[in-house]
């Protein structure tokens, strides 16, 4: 009796864990987005490091792909402004991560082909808005 006690002790324990370090992991990958787009949105204003536009648009793109696989369940712990609609709507969610991954692809090819980038990163910018909106508190 006691060790199922304590083994229902250790399971509840490690799965705080885990949700804790997808949440942190989460975190860290949303500020290296929130990160690229600072650096690009300067290169775009300023005309600075023209050189290097298409290799943050690639780490945007990277990241992007990385998001449906960054909110797992039991990962809205502690400061997270997850809402729940990420888990009980998942296809809605489903639709925004597809979306900036595909936004960001096209960010990626302008930068590459150095073409105008400024009406695919107004898309990539409202992407990241769209998902806000829905899914993470204000
Ligand atoms: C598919 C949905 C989605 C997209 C697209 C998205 N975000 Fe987020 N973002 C979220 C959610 C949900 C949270 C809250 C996560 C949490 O607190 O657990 C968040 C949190 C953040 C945070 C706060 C991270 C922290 O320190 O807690 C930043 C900054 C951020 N997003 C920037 C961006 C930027 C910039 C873009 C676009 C370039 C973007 N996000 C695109 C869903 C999205």
């Amino acid at each position: 009796m006691r060790i199922v006690f304590l083994m229902m002790i250790f399971v509840s324990v490690s799965a705080n864990a885990d949700g804790q370090a997808e949440y942190k992991y989460r975190e860290g990958v949303m500020q290296a987005i929130r990160g690229q787009i600072a650096s690009i949105g300067a290169i775009a204003r300023g005309q600075v490091h023209q050189e290097n536009m298409a290799m943050h648009a690639r780490a945007m793109s990277d990241l992007a792909r990385v998001l449906p696989d960054v909110f797992p369940e039991g990962s809205d712990v502690g400061k997270s402004e997850a809402l729940p609609e990420i888990w009980s709507d998942p296809e809605g969610f489903r639709v925004e991560t597809d979306l900036f991954i595909e936004v960001t692809g096209a960010f990626l090819e302008a930068a590459e082909n150095d073409g105008d980038v400024s009406g695919t990163l107004r898309r990539v910018q409202r992407s990241c808005k769209s998902c806000h909106d829905g899914f993470r508190e204000d």
